[in-house]
């Protein structure tokens, strides 16, 4: 089965298509196009994702990343296509809001044959309204015009699969030239999902696929979004997750302590839920109390902002653990690329839970992408959990979805 994905909910455009096979317990899952354009550059000048702005790129990027997706799969058939009347009027009345979208779209799929894909998978949430609505909207769009099912999938969601997936062995030579494979297979149920991105922050239970419940969840910010913010205040650009953990790196590589002792929030209380507004208060503090912070001090308080933040990530995922007895354990979302909390959860598991499996997501599939949806997709799609309408969900949390 051949899926066609898209993701808008935040700063990156991103469309795949992947050629699926398998039941949920075997699944494989070859890349046949994968086209992504990040809107950092542009955002960075805010300090953060400006809403109107990601939506406009969005709307102006994902007609030709959409072309390039498909040439790269090699789906791309050019032949004059008439819409029907009632299929252009549907058409334009989805793409209204989203500003030229309609035009390139119109030209698009007049010019080339409904491509051979079985379903769409789209992002309907959670993440910025305004950009999921320009993911759904050109997916409803695809799905008249090349009259092909819609799966809605969530972002997190995503998150988990891109962290089950494993690169599949590689079988004959001709595998680098088609794409990669990848493979989603011993997953042994409950799997417990610890999602870190910059709006999420959750450890989530699945006792079966696609069932979800919460265990635990940020009281305030996200974690991501305790690094953005961290760093911000370093005076380090957008997204500060990366800029910390250079500079905490070095300070690792040159065998420094941190002189700064910064709070651990939550660490004890009887929960699996944390907090990071604290420690980001701590941070400013610390900060206040000094007049120009050198190099060796960001370091430093880099250095010692990640040990919090893994301290606690770590002692609540243990804590779920245990009060689960889940048997797979799974690090998803943007975070999840931080090289100090993968070292710190590789052998923590090592250490304490050596039974349990751990699945981190291989670099390229850590930060946001089109991938993610359709693996996610997939399993939607052998249950034929097709959706009849999509609306962005800009605030669901993955537990809640029915
Ligand atoms: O999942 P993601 O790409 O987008 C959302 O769904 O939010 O996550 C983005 C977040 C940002 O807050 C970014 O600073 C953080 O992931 N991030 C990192 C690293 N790479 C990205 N945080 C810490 N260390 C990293 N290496
Ligand atoms: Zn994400």
């Amino acid at each position: 089965m051949k899926i066609l994905a898209i993701e808008t909910s935040c700063d990156e455009t991103a469309i795949a298509i992947v050629d699926a096979e398998g039941d949920e317990k075997s699944a494989r899952f070859r890349v046949l196009g994968d086209a992504l354009l990040s809107q950092v550059e542009i955002h960075k000048a805010y300090g953060g994702v400006f809403p109107a702005l990601a939506k406009r790129e969005h709307a102006k990027n994902i007609v030709p990343l959409l072309e390039a997706a498909l040439e790269e799969a090699e789906l791309l058939r050019e032949d004059a296509q008439a819409l029907s009347g009632k299929t252009r009027a549907a058409v334009v009345a989805l793409l209204a809001r989203e500003p030229g979208l309609e035009e390139q779209f119109l030209e698009f799929v007049g010019e080339c044959e409904p491509p051979a894909i079985d379903a769409i998978a789209v992002t309907e949430g959670p993440g910025l309204e305004p950009a999921l609505w320009v993911g759904i909207n050109f997916a409803k769009a695809l799905g008249l015009a090349w009259n092909k099912p819609l799966v809605a999938v969530d972002h997190m969601e995503g998150h988990i699969f891109a962290a089950l997936a494993r690169e599949a062995p590689a079988e004959g030579h001709l595998l680098q030239e088609e794409g990669a494979l990848l493979q989603i297979g011993d997953a042994e149920m409950p799997v417990l999902a610890l999602l870190v991105s910059g709006g999420h922050t959750e450890l989530v239970l699945m006792k079966e696929w696609l069932r979800y419940e919460l265990v635990g969840r940020t009281r305030d910010d996200a974690v991501g979004e305790a690094f953005d913010k961290v760093a911000r205040m370093l005076g380090l650009p957008y997204p500060g997750g990366p800029e910390i953990s250079k500079l905490a790196e070095a300070a690792r590589a040159a065998g420094q302590a941190s002189p700064f002792t910064l709070p651990r929030p939550m660490l004890d209380s009887p929960s699996c839920d944390f907090s990071f507004a604290g420690l980001k208060t701590a941070v400013l503090y610390l900060l206040k109390e000094r007049t120009g912070v050198g190099g060796a001090e960001k370091r430093h308080i880099a250095h010692e902002f990640e040990n919090a933040v893994a301290d606690v990530l770590w002692k609540k995922t243990a804590r779920a653990l245990a009060e689960t007895g889940a048997r797979t354990l799974v690090i998803g979302g943007g975070v999840s690329a931080n090289a100090h909390l993968r070292r710190v959860f590789t052998e923590k598991m090592k250490e304490e839970y050596p039974d349990a499996a751990l699945h981190i997501p291989a670099p390229a599939l850590t930060t946001d992408n089109a991938v993610m949806i359709a693996l996610a997709g997939y399993y939607r799609a052998l249950r034929k959990d097709y959706a009849r309408d999509i609306i962005a969900r800009g605030n669901r949390a993955l537990a809640e979805r029915r």
